[in-house]
């Protein structure tokens, strides 16, 4: 049983405890999320360099999110307020039309080869594609168990650079599959491994072997359908909040300045499981911003439009470079916690869960802005951290916000006064 009834009304400790009850962690992954951040400083010190201590995120869950007809909570770590609550409400709303449908069917990572001072283009080209199978061969020897997995290479690939401020050079591309690693070690050693040949093939000079972050053939999928009734809140009809989302995507569709912020608020759902499960968000966030722009204008990585039902429709596609072994996957007890939380196997799964938050967070952010706004969220919540600042007890805050967003004068100087008029009741 995944779905919490009211979750967001527990105290910390009764969700630990419904978590304990109702998932799949037992006693000693919520002790993971008990200990600040996780992670302690000497687990830390194993991690990177010059460890100094560590430095702990909010770690959230969210809630009612359905991917593929299984229901899955989602762990989520950010900073920001109102995210969390957004995804578990857009998941809602979505499992009224029967959930997300996502795919992330291929785990093709691409690594690069720059290969410099080569006499003749064209021809080498030729060659080192003519010897394509060898290639492989000896980069496949870079990591035996990949292979035994069913991963290894794929394909290699030529492009000539003819537009370099240096002159033209040619990119070996060396497609491998990385199956469940998000593959940054598995390609780069492999590119290592097969450099001396490739000199030996194209007689030129092999200077950059690095895998791109521009994973275009590890792509990610998520669709929903958003019934009209579940679209309509306060005066607005469904039909009218539909039309809104889709006149607001459309103004991200066509404006890279509108459309850096509509990602902005993908990655901000798509970031915090990618941080929750231990993955590299900066090589998410670098893939997910190139491919925005593959076609040479920035525009939405999400597309919202009206099925012939005359429901709203949503889909989100974008490179995701996420595994679920290695690096911190592993290392980080709560990235492990986080992973078996979400009850993934594969880290095709998890993708197909990543992307299924990014766009229901789009829906969150594109349905406050295109009816009330979103600053009446943002005023609740900014009347709490006031209240807290103004000196309230933990128990008092919740009621002391309220007061202030219905008075529509969130100051600490009026929480303190409201809260001495409660003290002479
Ligand atoms: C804020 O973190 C994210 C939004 O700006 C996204 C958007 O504008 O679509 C609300």
């Amino acid at each position: 049983m995944t779905e919490m009834k009211k979750f967001y009304q527990l105290d910390i400790e009764q969700r630990q405890r419904r978590l304990l009850a109702e998932s799949p962690l037992t006693e000693e992954d919520i002790k993971t999320l008990q200990v600040a951040g996780g992670l302690s400083a000497a687990q830390a010190d194993l991690m990177i360099e010059n460890v100094a201590g560590v430095y702990a995120l909010p770690l959230g869950i969210a809630q009612h999110f359905v991917v593929n007809g299984r229901p899955v909570l989602v762990p989520m770590v950010i900073e920001e307020p109102s995210v969390v609550a957004a995804a578990s409400y857009m998941a809602k709303l979505a499992k009224t039309g029967g959930g997300f449908t996502a795919s992330a069917a291929s785990q093709e990572m691409i690594g690069q080869l720059q290969i410099l001072d080569v006499s003749d283009p064209v021809m080498v080209k030729e060659e080192l594609l003519a010897a394509k199978e060898q290639i492989m061969q000896q980069a496949a020897q870079a990591d035996p168990l990949l292979v035994k997995l069913g991963g290894g290479p794929r394909d290699v690939q030529v492009r000539i650079m003819d537009d370099s401020p240096l002159g033209s050079f040619l990119v070996l591309h060396l497609i491998m599959d990385v199956q469940d690693a998000m593959g940054a070690n598995a390609v780069n050693t492999a590119l290592e491994r097969i450099s001396p040949l490739v000199e030996r093939i194209s007689k030129g000079r092999v200077l950059l072997r690095i895998l791109s972050n521009l994973a275009d053939r590890r792509l990610a999928k998520a669709s929903c359908t958003i019934p009209l009734e579940a679209l309509a809140f306060d005066a607005y009809s469904g039909e009218d909040v539909r039309d809104r989302i889709v006149e607001a995507w459309a103004f991200a569709a066509a404006d890279p300045y509108r459309a850096a912020t509509h990602n902005k608020g993908i990655m901000n759902g798509v970031d915090a499981v990618v941080i929750a499960s231990g993955n590299d968000w900066r090589a998410v966030e670098a893939g997910a911003h190139a491919y925005a722009a593959r076609s040479g204008q920035y525009t939405s990585l999400s597309k919202w439009l009206v099925n012939t039902d005359g429901d709203l429709v949503g889909e989100l596609e974008m490179p995701l470079a996420v595994g679920i072994v290695g690096g911190a996957t592993r290392v980080h007890p709560t990235a492990r916690t986080a992973l078996k939380l979400m009850g993934v196997q594969k880290a095709s799964q998890l993708a197909e869960i990543i992307v299924s938050v990014g766009l229901a967070q789009n829906l969150g952010a594109l349905r406050a802005l295109a009816t009330e706004g979103i600053q009446r969220g943002h005023m609740a919540l900014h009347a709490r951290q006031v209240a807290v600042a103004a000196g309230a007890s933990p128990e008092k805050v919740p009621a002391l916000a309220e007061q202030l967003v219905n008075e529509g004068n969130i100051r600490i100087e009026r929480a303190i006064e409201i809260m001495n008029e409660w003290s002479q009741k």
